[in-house]
């Protein structure tokens, strides 16, 4: 394989190499064909011991052998037995490297869980109700301005901090193995911060909600197989009485239902299933090695030489 990559520049299909008659061509085709064997029967292998693949690994971590070392590394690695690491990377905490912007995210959701649940004091999920309720907490509840207020601007920053986050996850290659695993819990956390700052909006009521909430779930009823105006809705007999936009309103407009079932993902089920996202998240971190810390600097020409132990400057 190292002698086909040096002859295309490691890109494209494997050409053979250069030489005189259909003998080195010949040898070359055989060692071809051997390769090709010896990745099926890899790949045979992978099959019959799935814990044995990357994928796997990527997601449960391997057992340690039997030895005395093996059992204490069990118990430090262990996030319940103990909860703070044994060691850390300490350029891997520095906020250069991680702008802390998974920390800020994760206390914008706290922030938003309190105001949130001090705001359901003052709230009720009915027509003609819930927007009163948004006049009564703005003039005449003591702070209530300031409670709405608060909800409102931690949900637009969490917004901004996700997106942040992930960005410098990617910045910094944190995404790659063994990390892969928590990259798509990350996705995954991503989406509910956009659901839920989208099921908030229809919740005051007003124009401005309940147009954001026509236009949402509009584009729900365009989307591929799921919508009634979408791709191949038509084929699917998926009409607007059965689609996902009328699962998303609980009707065909956006009204009473609409507002009840915004309210309870809203409130109820997204923050349930982000805060079992967010244990497993963090957790994740944990059992990758810890925040992935940034690589000791090489230049293009030592790449090939073994690796130095990595001392970093006293800053
Ligand atoms: C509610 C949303 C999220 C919260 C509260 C959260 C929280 C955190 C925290 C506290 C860390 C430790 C390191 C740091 O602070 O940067 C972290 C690491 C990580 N996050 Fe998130 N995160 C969220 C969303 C995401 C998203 C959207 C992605 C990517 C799609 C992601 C991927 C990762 C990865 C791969 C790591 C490990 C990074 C490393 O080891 O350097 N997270 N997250």
């Amino acid at each position: 394989m190292a002698d086909q990559k040096s002859d295309n520049g490691g890109k494209g299909a494997p050409v053979p190499p250069g030489g005189k008659g259909p003998g080195v061509f010949a040898k070359w085709l055989k060692e071809q064909i051997q390769n090709l064997k010896g990745r099926v029967k890899e790949e045979g292998e992978s099959l019959k011991r799935p814990e044995k693949t990357q994928l796997f690994k990527s997601m449960f971590r391997v057992k340690h052998d039997d030895s005395d070392r093996s059992r204490a590394l069990g118990v430090l690695s262990n996030v319940f037995f103990h909860l703070h690491p044994a060691k850390i990377n300490r350029d891997a905490v520095r906020y250069r490297f991680t702008w802390g912007m998974g920390g800020i995210t994760f206390y914008l959701f706290l922030v938003l869980t309190l105001t949130g649940v001090l705001l359901m004091y003052y709230y009720h999920p009915t027509k003609g109700q819930a927007y009163q309720d948004i006049i009564y907490l703005m003039s005449d509840v003591p702070f209530g301005k300031l409670l709405r207020n608060m909800h409102r601007w931690a949900a637009h920053l969490m917004v901004i901090t996700v997106w942040l986050h992930m960005f410098r996850v990617f910045l910094t290659g944190s995404y790659k193995k063994p990390r892969e695993f928590n990259w798509c819990v990350g996705v995954v956390l991503l989406v509910l911060t956009l659901l839920l700052s989208f099921t908030g909006y229809l919740l005051p009521d007003d124009q401005l909600g309940f147009w954001a909430v026509t236009v949402g779930t509009t584009m729900a009823q365009n989307t591929p197989l799921l919508g009634s105006l979408g791709p191949l809705g038509r084929q699917l007999h998926i009409t607007p009485y059965n689609d996902v936009r009328f699962a998303l309103l609980g009707g065909s407009i956006v009204d009473a239902n609409a507002l009840l079932r915004a309210y309870i993902w809203h409130c109820i089920a997204i923050p349930i299933i982000a805060s079992v996202f967010m244990g497993v998240h963090f957790w994740r971190v944990r059992k990758d090695g810890g925040i992935s810390g940034p690589a000791p600097v090489m230049l293009a020409s030592d790449m090939d030489k073994p690796v130095p132990p990595y001392n970093p400057p006293k800053m």
